[in-house]
């Protein structure tokens, strides 16, 4: 229950110039403090709490540690460019996929009303840390873990669940300017009934070794195949994936359908819900494969590719690589949807346009 939030301030320097700087590597910056709760299966939720970050200790026979039993969110608090005000882009989309997740983990239940109100109260406390202008936001990091000291697979008794927080700019060294991926046959990702659809550490694991082989070939992240025979394009790295293909009368913008096997993005959703709004390109989400990517790429259907996430926001693709080859992207034309598309979302995250979709919560 939100409204019996007990808080420990911490007596850490507050943000200071640190989070001004674009050095910082995304993701090791860290706030003051941390929001955690406990749950237990028969005694439920303990009272919530925000206190200085700190480390947690664990029995070594933890659950979290031996059958990865996590479950993550990762969403943004924009300040807002004109008025300051402090604005989290659609929580209540991040709050349902982690019930969803937790779900399928068979990690804690939660009121999805009262996890957003918790959310918020905690980035009210951290407000000072959202970094200030366009391209920076408070990345919130809502992390839930299997606690009991038991090694029999089974359901986990009691449940931490933490909010932790950290300025960012751009995930990507070096800015913006775009990403190759490798298109492998050699990995995957997910399969029809597994748990694709999670936001779990598993996802994110098994795609490290294959990612730091894709940097091997001049590729900054995997685009990873629904299999070896159908080769279905589903999503890349730590983004979904988009591709324009020219079509033939009118543009069509392509990514993966929310089958079970992908995650079911949020800045995906907004892409779509955008896109549509603007009626001059069609939207379709359905299944298509590497093959008719590349012989797009080649014969010039592709007009453009990007990936979309929280943390990468808007990222054209420069190229992809696959069986040896490197096909690189078409990086010419003026007329480009990816600028468009990032520029109207940041609209949206820095309060420069009216919110017409209601995406925004005020902290
Ligand atoms: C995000 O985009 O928020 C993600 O969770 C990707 C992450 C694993 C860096």
């Amino acid at each position: 229950d939100p409204s019996r939030l007990e808080t420990k301030l911490s007596t850490s320097p507050g943000p200071s110039d640190k989070i001004k700087s674009g050095e910082v590597r995304w993701g090791t910056l860290f706030t003051n403090h941390m929001f955690e709760a406990e749950w237990h299966l028969e005694e439920g939720w303990s009272v919530p709490r925000v206190v200085p970050r700190h480390s947690i200790e664990l029995d070594p026979a933890a659950s979290v540690l031996h059958y990865g039993l996590e479950v993550f969110e990762g969403l943004k608090a924009h300040r807002g460019t004109k008025d300051g005000k402090i604005r989290l882009f659609r929580p209540d989309k991040n709050i349902r996929r982690m019930a969803v997740s937790c779900a399928r983990l068979g990690l804690a239940t939660f009121d999805q009303q009262m996890m957003l109100e918790c959310l918020r109260r905690y980035v009210m406390i951290e407000r000072d840390w959202v970094p200030h202008g366009r391209g920076t936001a408070l990345y919130l990091r809502p992390t839930c873990i299997a606690i009991d000291p038991k090694l029999g697979v089974a359901r986990s008794k009691r449940n931490l669940f933490y909010i932790i927080a950290s300025p960012v700019g751009h995930y990507f060294q070096g800015g913006n300017c775009g990403v190759n991926l490798l298109a492998t046959t050699k990995y995957f990702r997910s399969f029809p009934g597994g748990i694709g659809f999670c936001k779990t550490g598993a996802n994110y694991a098994l795609g490290i070794v294959p990612s730091e082989e894709a940097s091997r070939l001049g590729c900054h992240q995997v685009l990873w195949l629904s299999d070896a025979k159908n080769r279905f394009v589903t999503e890349a790295g730590v983004m979904n994936f988009f591709v324009l293909f020219k079509g033939s009368k009118r543009p069509e913008l392509v990514t993966a359908p929310l089958d079970g096997t992908i995650l079911d993005g949020v800045v995906r959703s907004s892409i779509l819900d955008l896109v549509r709004s603007w009626g001059t390109i069609d939207v379709s989400e359905r299944k298509y494969s590497i093959d008719e990517v590349v012989q797009g790429i080649v014969n010039g259907q592709v007009i453009e590719a990007f990936g979309s996430g929280t943390a990468s926001i808007i990222t054209p693709v420069t190229g992809i690589h696959y069986q040896d080859k490197m096909y690189p992207i078409n990086s010419e034309t003026n007329k480009k949807i990816t600028p468009q598309l990032l520029k109207s979302m940041q609209d949206i995250f820095y309060g420069e346009v009216d919110d017409t979709f209601s995406w925004n919560v005020q902290v």
